[in-house]
């Protein structure tokens, strides 16, 4: 047990209790690369980062497509007929709602509301949606990771691309 101890998830900045850090994190899914000693970590959203009008302006985007994929999850776990289908999107659907958290509070902003979004009572046909879904958060979060000048908006676009790719191949 001389190994238990806690850790910190860079990404999320949510705690985690174990023998070692989780392969992925159980919040927002980042990399085990991702976490550090607890007593090590220090808090990337009290830390003064002066993102760009171009990051802000990117971290908004991003927070609209976490609340729009959240809100689409968590129709699909209400509305699929099969248990199966609904515990995958609600896994999803907490997932994306830290990622909606995490940017949330970089724009230093109240996390909003999720908004009313059709799925289907077809598990495999919200599967298809998911993954258009996953593939417009990817492009995207590419993109803005690219443009990034700051180090902390290019650590969390990159950790959201690697999430968001694994997801994809959950749903294969
Ligand atoms: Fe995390
Ligand atoms: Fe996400």
């Amino acid at each position: 047990m001389k190994d238990y101890k806690l850790y910190k998830c860079q990404i999320c900045g949510d705690p985690y209790l174990g023998d070692h850090p989780p392969i992925n994190c159980p919040y927002c899914g980042a990399k085990q690369k991702y976490f550090v000693d607890g007593r090590e970590y220090v808090s990337p959203f009290t830390q003064e980062h002066n993102f760009t009008e171009e990051e802000k302006a990117n971290f908004q985007a991003a927070l609209d497509i976490e609340i729009g994929n959240a809100s689409f999850y968590k129709k699909a776990a209400e509305v699929s007929s099969e248990d199966y289908f609904k515990w995958l999107f609600k896994s999803l659907m907490k997932v994306e709602s830290e990622h909606a958290s995490i940017f949330a509070k970089h724009l230093k902003v109240n996390k909003p509301e999720l908004v009313n979004v059709n799925a289907s009572t077809d598990g495999e046909e919200n599967v298809l949606e998911s993954h258009r879904r996953e593939e417009i958060a990817i492009e995207n979060y590419r993109k803005f990771a690219d443009a990034a000048t700051t180090p902390r908006a290019k650590q969390v676009f990159t950790a959201l691309v690697e999430i968001e790719e694994d997801h994809l191949s959950l749903e294969d």
